[in-house]
């Protein structure tokens, strides 16, 4: 098994990230954090309490940083609503699990250094601040960690701006200190995101489990397909999260390619744009790849699967 620590702002795609997490085998869930993102911070650690207490998940929950490092707060709030978790047709319980005292910040420097070395991985699925601000505050954890699988960013693509993903955007400058540690990162990026999509097919397959669990999934697909018809033009909604997830689970749930990551800062239309050099192959110290082409059914399957085994 892998051991992870999920560190998010759910987020209709977090929740999703969350469950394929916890009913996932081969990961060891050490612990969620929290970090404002997509809505407020007291909103997604809200709406991480309630995930987990609807999938019956006992990883303990901490709360990280509020706001970006240099930046004002910007939240999603035309994809995620309001409360950061919009949903209609599921009516979502009093959340049951508590919030441990510790914050964010210090469970990632302790868990990464009270572990072996190369045995935990962190993936983020939101902004990158808690990431960021762990790594300045504990360096050694660049060395220590297993590796970094993120969703965020795009070589070709942004939906925060023309060239710019939301995780990203809402904090370039702690994405610029994680994209440049020398610890191994996979960008799991809208290239490969936007084929992760929530399609009628997919949900069919939700539907017929017909737990608990799966109809909350299936809620938040619904609620999810609406906000990106209206907001971005989609006809379904691309389930980002879950695919950093994924990789951890099995790696050969998509494909990549290495390539030298850099974030910008200072452009005038093109501020917190991932930039990915192809011009050659990769130098062999490169310790950054991105992600490709998805198993669309491989990786629907181990969502299935991971919500199937939650119960
Ligand atoms: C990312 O932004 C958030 O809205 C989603 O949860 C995902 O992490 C996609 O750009
Ligand atoms: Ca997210």
């Amino acid at each position: 098994t892998t051991k992870i620590i999920l560190d998010c702002d759910p987020g209709h795609d977090d929740a999703v990230a969350m469950l394929l997490a916890a009913g996932s085998p081969e990961i060891e869930l050490l612990g969620i954090t929290t970090v404002g993102g997509n809505q407020t911070l007291d909103k997604v650690t809200h709406n991480t309490q309630v995930v987990a207490t609807i999938a019956e998940i006992n990883a303990p929950i901490y709360r990280g940083v509020t706001r970006p490092l240099v930046r004002p707060v910007e939240v999603a709030e035309d994809i995620h609503g309001d409360t950061g978790m919009e949903i209609h047709k599921y009516e979502l319980p009093e959340p049951t699990k508590q919030v441990e005292d510790t914050h964010a910040v210090d469970f990632i420097i302790d868990t990464i250094m009270n572990n072996e070395p190369g045995t935990v991985a962190l993936v983020p699925t939101g902004p990158l601040t808690n990431i960021a601000l762990a790594v300045r505050k504990e360096p050694r954890i660049a060395e220590r960690v297993k590796e970094v699988v993120l969703m965020g960013g795009g070589y070709h693509v942004g939906n925060w701006t023309a060239v710019a993903e939301f995780n990203i955007k809402i904090d370039p400058e702690a994405a610029h200190i994680v994209f440049n540690e020398k610890w191994p990162l996979t960008m799991v990026g809208l290239d490969l995101t936007h084929q992760a999509l929530a399609t009628p097919e997919i949900e069919a397959k939700f539907n017929e489990l017909g737990t608990d669990v799966a109809d909350f999934v299936v809620a938040l697909f619904d609620a999810f397909r609406k906000n990106y018809q209206d907001a971005q033009g989609f006809d379904n909604p691309p389930v980002h999260d879950p695919c950093a997830v994924a990789y951890l689970v099995d790696p050969t749930v998509f494909t990549t390619r290495k390539a030298p990551l850099d974030v910008e800062l200072y452009g005038a239309l093109t501020t917190g744009m991932t930039v990915a050099d192809f011009r050659a192959p990769a130098p062999a110290d490169c310790t950054t790849q991105v992600a490709v082409d998805l198993d669309f059914d491989k990786f629907w399957n181990m969502v299935i699967d991971a919500v199937k085994r939650i119960g």
